[in-house]
């Protein structure tokens, strides 16, 4: 070992080892054994780089490198087509909710009705505001859209809705003033102390020459009962002084009043807009817009086991679709089959399991071992439908016309919450009431009873293709 040394020059980089008898020799060879070694680290570098994954397309959304080929273009298409961990911003990607998007325009523009838009999680909420607000735009209002946060407050939220109000839009001022000419908002024209109710209807009650949708998203986030009450209050306002703002909120709840309180004070002003379950007959347009998109072909039996694995949840259809397509590219193909969406499936199963703790994985694995896999389904649907917490009542108008399933259900759910583990038992001032330990468990739970009745449904699901289908259900 004696005959090697380590090289003294300074390099960045890994440092290469020479033979010392070298070092006699002439400079040439000297530095010919100085390329040689430089050129094999380089070599190695370039080898070790080549194993890291690259990004296939570019941030302009084309496909890298001279490689492309239809299975490529048909991933990138996908990516685009389905889009589950982002809303539907473009409206030829919008399925379905055509009658939800008439009622809440006329509301807008026939009656100047405010909107409180509300649903369970991941139903298509955003979406739904982004295409309802394109529209608006094309019909030239103004639209200020503000997604809130557990910190928000009034006076931040009045100032954001301010900035996007040019001031030639203002009964004082006008296109032609030099402060419209200029481009300054009417949040130019607050002063620094926090807003009062009172001077922001005053405000917004100045606009003229156009319509504005004030738009708040994600309403639930909110912590301050002060900022709700306030947005009550600029709602009646702006309502009695026929101001040209109106305002729109949405956000996760299963009634209006858990969304907004003081409810019956603004009751006359309000379209209160409940956002459902999507039909059968709108996820296939979900499925069939992707479809178009992409290039692939879904199968008529592929297409049914989305609908049904989707349960009408926009967010699920989206994702299934989305695996199950990327699945048969990855296998060089454009057919998208039901092993595909068995596929789809584990591969959802697999990016859940990691939000959930190994005590509450072990426990749902001894419950489906118990037989308790559908009451589990049926748990986590009402949860889904509710929101999250959901009462005793509801456990028993899950199971229509089968008072045993409701009162093995029952059982399950005491066992389960005196051991602490998956379900929690809330006493409000409404009664008791019931919810999973974490989040995601409604949409884990729902996801595993529908890749075993799939299974069941079509035997030839599983294992029909070669990834990933059997580890979801057997590591649990
Ligand atoms: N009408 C639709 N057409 C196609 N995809 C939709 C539609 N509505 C929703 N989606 C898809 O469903 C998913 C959830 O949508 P979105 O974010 O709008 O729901 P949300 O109700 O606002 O969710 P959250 O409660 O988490 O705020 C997104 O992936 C979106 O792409
Ligand atoms: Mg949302």
């Amino acid at each position: 070992m004696g005959w090697f040394v380590q090289r003294k020059t300074v390099r960045k980089g890994p440092q290469p080892l020479v033979l010392e008898g070298l070092r006699a020799e002439s400079e040439t060879e000297a530095a010919r054994q100085e390329r040689l070694v430089a050129t094999t680290t380089a070599s190695r570098a370039a080898k070790r780089l080549k194993r890291l994954p690259v990004f296939r397309a570019s941030a302009s959304d084309q496909p890298r490198g001279a490689a492309s080929d239809r299975f490529t273009d048909a991933r990138l298409a996908l990516s685009l087509a389905f889009t589950p961990a982002q809303p539907v911003i473009d409206p030829a990607l919008f399925a379905g909710r055509s009658d939800t998007l008439t009622t809440l325009i006329r509301s807008i523009e026939d009656q100047r009705l405010h909107v409180i838009a509300y649903g369970e999680r991941g139903i298509g909420k955003t979406s739904l505001i982004h295409v309802l607000s394109q529209a608006a735009r094309e019909a030239r209002y103004l639209v200020s859209y503000t997604s809130c946060g557990a910190d928000s407050a009034f006076d931040e939220a009045i100032r954001a809705v301010a900035n996007d109000i040019p001031l030639i839009f203002h009964k004082d001022y006008g296109p032609s003033s030099p402060e419209g000419e200029r481009g300054d908002t009417l949040a130019d024209l607050l002063g620094p102390a926090p807003l009062s109710v009172r001077q922001a209807t005053d405000a917004l009650t100045k606009v003229t020459g156009t319509r504005l949708l004030m738009v708040l998203d994600e309403f639930d986030r909110v912590e301050s009962s002060e900022f709700r009450l306030s947005i009550a209050e600029l709602i009646k306002g702006l309502s009695d002084r026929a101001s040209r703002v109106q305002v729109m909120i949405a956000g996760v709840a299963r009634n209006l009043t858990e969304l907004v309180d003081h409810v019956p004070s603004i009751q006359r002003n309000i379209l209160a807009l409940p956002v459902f379950r999507m039909t059968d007959v709108e996820v296939r347009e979900l499925i069939q817009i992707g479809e178009e998109r992409s290039d692939l072909r879904f199968e008529e039996a592929a297409r049914n086991a989305i609908v049904t694995a989707a349960n009408g949840l926009p967010y699920l259809a989206s994702l299934l679709s989305h695996h199950a397509g990327l699945e048969a590219v990855s296998q060089s193909r454009l057919d998208v089959t039901v092993a595909d969406v068995d596929a789809s499936i584990s591969r959802a199963l697999v990016e859940q399991r990691r939000r959930i703790s190994k005590d509450v994985l072990g426990r749902i694995g001894t419950s489906m071992d118990e037989g308790g896999g559908a009451a589990l389904a049926g748990l986590s649907n009402l949860a889904q439908l509710a929101g999250g917490a959901f009462d005793v009542d509801e456990l028993a108008s899950a199971w229509p016309g089968r008072p045993e399933g409701a009162v093995r259900t029952r059982t399950l759910v005491e066992r389960l919450v005196a051991e602490h583990v998956l379900l929690e038992r809330t006493h409000a001032t409404c009664g008791v009431t019931y919810r999973f330990a974490d989040d995601g468990l409604p949409i884990y739970l729902w996801l595993l009873a529908a890749q075993s009745r799939l299974r069941e449904r079509v035997p030839r699901a599983r294992g029909e293709t070669g990834r990933g289908v059997s580890t979801a259900i057997s590591s649990t």
